[in-house]
């Protein structure tokens, strides 16, 4: 058994936010990172674009951004939650720069601002095309400075640890369900161990896994999401799932999909169908950057009226050396498979990539539950509303790893934890001897997910949706209570439960509002709501 002050689940740029504060703020205490993977193997890793945050205020404004999140956000923004970030988010970029991480300038000296879609201006801090990389490794960096945060890799958390491990009732009515830690799965001795905790914070990143073709790693898998559900946690916006318009298609990869940054489009990258015709003019007068769910709606009907599974992005006209400037690693992925952008358009196509909802927080990055918080991709804060504005998930994760912070130190010391915590119990179960009831499982989920929850949805697709998901959820619990558990296994049933959510939040929304379009409703509902299951 382990027991802290101070848990933080995941090592991504909300993790470590906050671990770097309280490890400041009480030397003498010790504060613990488990992540599932490696210390920087996260969504956070592979961010390109940059983090967005108003820092000229010659050209830009703290207006300017909150009304360009909130239009992005189709009416379902917290008008507070946005003002929150976007004004404390400055302070924030301000401290990871005096943490170490470095981004481009101009010239003159002055950072070089990138552009991307729904942006009304350039606000982009980024790191050439590797923002993600350079925020990641100033960040362990930085955590490497303090001796008291404890690091553990290779550790899957399994499951919250609240009153119903102490045989109480609890479900979605209780008041004042508690977390007092986890149960972790060291995935080197095939050990389950109990982490006590007296304040956990959640920062378990996204579920793009969820999809046959995503921009996320394969650590996506929605499990903080998942772990909050089955403790009788709040959740919200489920069905509001980001699908990035340009990752680059590339058939019989698997895995994750590369993502071209939108910051080409914001250099003057040009979208083109099979015909060569730039066809965004025909969808919207912001044409190549009009927000996410705009071009990735208008590349998905593209695809169906011409017949193909890609459309081009253009950047022929860009100029070698102003693109490799800017964007050095998609310029060598592009060559490695013998795109050279100066002559050849990329052919590229819609991937998952973010999740807008989450575990349900307040401005402190408080969950319904007590002691428990959450930050980064996997909370919903209420600053995305329906859609997020690009290159703002950074700088919540941020300023929600701070606010989480600022509260749960205040609270630590009046905090208890009851002594008669029980091991995990796996009496009755055993190896399970088929992987292939795991990995055909996984496959059918995200064929399911892609085919009838993606971009354009239905009510009866929906509908087959569930009815399928049904039937792998029943077969995997079954094989979970028999099984010694494993990362796959756990995985498949976050992954599971994740998509039920994302189909039930898009069968409660009887209207297409921002990433939530269903043809059956094409139009808002007068009913500005929020699905909370
Ligand atoms: P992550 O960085 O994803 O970290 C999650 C952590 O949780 C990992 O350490 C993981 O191991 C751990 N974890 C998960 N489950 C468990 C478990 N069961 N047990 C133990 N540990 C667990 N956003 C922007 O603002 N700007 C961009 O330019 C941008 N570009 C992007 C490009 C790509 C390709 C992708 C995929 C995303 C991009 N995003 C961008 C989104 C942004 O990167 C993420 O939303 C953000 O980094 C999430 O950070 P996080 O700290 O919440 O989680
Ligand atoms: C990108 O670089 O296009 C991704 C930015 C984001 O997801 O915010």
């Amino acid at each position: 058994m382990i027991q802290t002050d101070f848990l933080v689940i995941g090592s991504g740029v909300a993790g470590l936010t906050y671990a770097v504060k309280m490890a400041e703020r009480f030397p003498d205490r010790k504060i613990i990172v488990v992540t599932k993977a490696t210390a920087d193997e996260t969504n956070t890793k592979y961010a390109q674009g940059g983090i967005a945050g108003v820092t000229n205020f010659e050209t830009d404004s703290f207006e300017k951004h909150i009304n360009d999140t909130l239009i992005a956000g189709d009416g379902l923004c917290n008008d507070q939650v946005v003002e929150i970030v976007v004004k404390e988010g400055v302070d924030r970029i301000s401290e990871l720069i005096q943490w170490g991480a470095q981004f481009d300038k101009d010239g003159q000296g002055e950072y070089a601002l990138g552009k991307e879609g729904g942006h009304s201006e350039y606000r982009i801090l980024h790191h050439k095309d590797v923002t993600g990389q350079e925020i990641e490794r100033a960040l362990i960096a930085k955590v490497q400075q303090f001796p008291n945060i404890e690091f553990i890799k290779h550790w899957f958390v399994l499951d919250l640890i609240t009153q119903h491990h102490l045989g109480y009732l609890v479900t979605k009515s209780t008041p004042d369900i508690q977390c007092y830690g986890v149960y972790a799965l060291n995935t080197e001795t095939n050990q389950i161990e109990k982490i006590l905790a007296k304040v956990t914070l959640l920062a378990t990143g996204g579920n793009g896994q969820i999809y046959r073709t995503t921009t996320n790693p394969s650590i996506a898998t929605g499990d903080g999401v998942a772990m909050v559900y089955r403790a009788k946690g709040r959740i919200e916006n489920m069905e509001f799932i980001q699908f990035h318009p340009t990752a680059l298609y590339e058939p019989g990869t698997g895995g994750q999909a590369f993502l071209i940054t939108e910051a080409v489009r914001g250099d003057g990258g040009i979208l083109r169908n099979k015909f060569g015709e730039a066809f965004m003019e025909r969808y919207d007068e912001r044409k190549d950057l009009a927000p996410r769910d705009i071009v990735a709606r208008a590349i998905d009907s593209e695809m169906k009226i011409t017949g193909t599974e890609y459309v081009y992005l253009d950047c022929r006209h860009m100029g070698k050396e102003k693109f490799i400037h800017h964007f050095p690693n998609i310029y060598e992925k592009c060559l490695s498979i013998g795109i050279d952008i100066t002559q050849h358009m990329i052919p590229v196509a819609p991937a998952a990539h973010y999740s807008c909802g989450g575990v349900k927080t307040d401005e402190w990055g408080r969950t319904s539950i007590l002691n428990l918080y959450a930050a980064g991709e996997c909370a919903s804060t209420g600053l995305h509303g329906a859609n997020r504005l690009a290159s703002n998930s950074l700088l919540e994760a941020m300023v929600f790893g701070h606010r989480a912070y600022q509260d749960a130190m205040e609270k630590v010391d009046r905090i208890s934890i009851p002594a008669n915590i029980p091991d995990w119990n796996a009496a009755g179960t055993t190896q399970p001897r088929e992987m292939i009831l795991i990995t055909q499982s996984l496959k059918e989920l995200q064929l399911l997910m892609s085919d009838y929850v993606g971009i354009v949805r239905t009510d009866v697709r929906l509908g087959r949706a569930m009815k399928r998901l049904d039937l792998l959820w029943e077969e995997t619990e079954e094989l979970y209570h028999k099984s010694t558990v494993s990362p796959q296994l756990c995985e498949l049933r976050n992954m599971i439960t994740v998509a039920y959510l994302v189909v039930k939040g898009a069968q409660f929304r009887k209207e297409s509002r921002g990433l939530h379009f269903n043809t059956d409703y094409p139009g808002k509902s007068e009913l500005i709501q929020n699905i909370v299951l």
